[in-house]
């Protein structure tokens, strides 16, 4: 799970590729690389993000037609300076950046061990890179041959670029279940892991299918073929030139912005769907398969983290809305039993970023199985959305903070647009209801914007705990995800272990945890819930817990058993999980800045999970 970005044309590649690893960190920010050919090879590579890298090369040599870029997320072998990528081989002549795992790397090892091959680092790439090698000595092969032998050998996953520096007029590419894609220039050409650090330079890009390689000159001609040496005629895609603001504004960190773009996130989300002339959900992904949403027999929900969080809202709301079965299923877990997908199911994945492997291996076994699979994807033309029957975009624009705060809102948003749009096709909702909660759905923003008064108060609740090691969140209904959900960023950040449950499970087991040193966040904005949720704080209280109450304004709530209580502003009960998860947004937030974390780039995480 890396980010690789290259260069092969007329001019200096290496500006266009560290400018384009730092838009792929979210890819793996534990050590960076790149290797240059400018007549001789030169490489550097650094433990550290990409500007650490950068600065380590300022100086340098770094002019050269073609640049290798790569980084990474560490899977075999820690992050440090040898494990770093590129990885070249015994000789020094082959130099490769490789994304993925190859799993059969220690049998391939051995091998290469025994013909006195010797390895500078741990990974399964500098394997990988040495195995090309054997194959091309032995063998007197091409790099074009020698690659596409090697390949024949691997097990696992992978994409790779791959230079010989004695013949350095070609790169060889090649991609088995990790994302390559090619942006045609004139008389150059751009790879990387995805199309946006391209389409500044080009929006033709070639997104390689899994089996295909490709041989890339440096006049910017190309060949695509697969591993039995077969032709494949290349399908040019364009895409839309990045528009993405990188720009942190008055904020100090994505995360923080990100947080605080949420009105507007989740107008841009909501506005174009809602007709609020005729208070219809315009959702044409929906409209143009009415009969297949009509008629399905079960929905099924996949994704992981925080998009699975969204799911678990999703099932409460389309069950509640629209009468329809609803099952949540961690994407990670889905393939490896056996999932039951009838004719006339539906498979909803969820993903920001739409590269997350579990997702997207959970979704390819939902196509194999017949279902019609439908993706609520953040990144436009991403992995997963291009293997979907029909995708809708959260629009929300770059999430750059690995904790996901923004496409979480739009994620449930969206979902809420979604049941309510089901339950008209089916006829399963009151009309006033109905149109009660569009016309509050359409109000949000506003919402949202007020919610984020709590922020100095989520300040000082935070000064008071951000020294507590456990924390734990309750909620009931829909609010139960929301509490899981504030668990998992809490944990993420600040490194603060956080557990979430339904607030009438912790009688049977968590509450042996509560004593005055554990903080415990109470979601219980939803009305219908909170006699229930009073007993369940004054049962905290009984055993000294620090209870802190997310409540609604107007709601009667009993002050004197809280130690804090939030107020959020009042909406309809299906609409609250979508406030009342900000102010624990911000919590984690604050906490994670008291405790001197990097919110942006927790310890151990990425953005984007590319491998299963
Ligand atoms: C969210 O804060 C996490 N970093 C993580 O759980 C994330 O939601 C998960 O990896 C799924 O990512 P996706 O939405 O891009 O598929």
């Amino acid at each position: 799970m890396c980010g690789i970005m290259g260069y092969i044309g007329r001019k200096d590649g290496y500006p266009m590729v560290i400018d384009g690893l730092k838009k792929l960190e979210y890819r793996g920010y534990d050590s960076a690389g790149v290797a240059i050919m400018n007549g001789t090879l030169s490489l550097y590579k650094k433990q550290g993000k990409v500007n650490q890298l950068e600065q380590y090369i300022h100086n340098q040599k770094t002019n050269g037609n073609i640049a290798l870029g790569h980084t990474r997320w560490a899977t075999h072998g820690v992050p440090n300076d040898s494990n770093a990528h590129p990885h070249t081989s015994e000789s020094g002549r082959i130099v490769m950046v490789h994304n993925g795992i190859i799993e059969n790397y220690g049998a391939l090892k051995s091998f290469l061990v025994t013909k006195g091959f010797t390895f500078q680092s741990d990974t399964d790439s500098e394997v990988l890179v040495q195995y090309i090698e054997w194959y091309q000595i032995t063998y007197k092969l091409t790099l074009k041959e020698a690659v596409r032998r090697a390949l024949g050998d691997v097990d696992g996953s992978y994409a790779i670029v791959v230079l010989d520096s004695l013949n350095p007029d070609s790169v060889i590419v090649a991609k088995q279940d990790n994302p390559l894609v090619l942006g045609i220039g004139v008389d150059e050409i751009y790879i990387a892991s995805d199309a946006s650090p391209i389409s500044t330079y080009t929006q033709e890009v070639i997104y390689l299918q899994d089996g295909d390689c490709a041989q890339l000159f440096d006049d910017g001609t190309y060949t695509i073929f697969d591993l039995e040496n077969n032709t494949v005629e290349p399908s040019i895609t364009t895409v839309k030139c990045s528009n993405d603001n990188y720009s942190l504004e008055e904020y100090d960190s994505y995360m923080l912005k990100e947080i605080f773009q949420q009105p507007e996130s989740v107008k841009a989300c909501i506005s174009p769907r809602i007709d609020l002339d005729n208070y219809e959900i315009v959702i044409p992904e929906i409209d143009n398969h009415k009969r297949i949403f009509a008629n399905a027999n079960k929905i099924t929900i996949i994704g992981c983290g925080t998009s699975w969080h969204a799911g678990l809202i999703g099932e409460y709301l389309i069950e509640s809305l629209a009468d329809t079965c609803v099952e949540v299923e961690y994407a990670s877990e889905f393939r490896y039993r056996s999932p039951i997908i009838r004719e006339n199911d539906i498979v909803i994945a969820i993903s920001q970023s739409g590269e997350t492997a579990d997702t997207l291996a959970a979704l390819k076994l939902a196509n194999e199985k017949g279902a019609f699979t439908y993706s609520l994807v953040n990144t436009e033309g991403s992995t997963i959305a291009r293997h979907s029957d029909a995708v809708s975009y959260l629009s929300v624009g770059i999430e750059i903070g690995v904790a996901s705060t923004k496409a979480f809102t739009a994620q449930v948003s969206l979902l809420t647009m979604i049941a309510l749009k089901i339950a008209r096709i089916k006829g399963t909702m009151e009309t006033k209801e109905y149109k009660s909660i569009v016309s509050q759905l359409s109000e949000l923003p506003t919402l949202i914007k007020k919610t984020l008064e709590t922020n100095s108060m989520m300040h000082e609740v935070a000064s008071c705990h951000y020294e507590k090691d456990h924390a734990m969140f309750l909620g009931r209904g829909a609010n139960f995800p929301v509490a899981l959900e504030g668990a998992l960023k809490l944990k993420e950040i600040s490194y603060i272990h956080a557990e979430g449950y339904p607030a009438a499970e912790m009688k049977h087991g968590p509450i042996a945890l509560i004593d005055e040193k554990m903080p415990v966040f109470v979601v219980a904005t939803n009305t219908s819930a909170l006699s229930k949720m009073i007993s369940n704080v004054q049962e905290i209280k009984s055993r000294k817990g620090q209870v802190i109450v997310l409540k609604e304004e107007g709601q009667d709530f009993p002050e004197e058993i809280a130690d804090h209580i939030i107020s959020i502003p009042q909406t309809h009960e299906v609409l609250s999980p979508i406030l009342s998860s900000i102010p624990l947004q911000l919590y984690s937030y604050h906490a994670a800045k008291m405790r001197g974390c990097n919110v942006d780039q927790p310890r151990n995480l990425a953005k984007s999970v590319t491998v299963e």
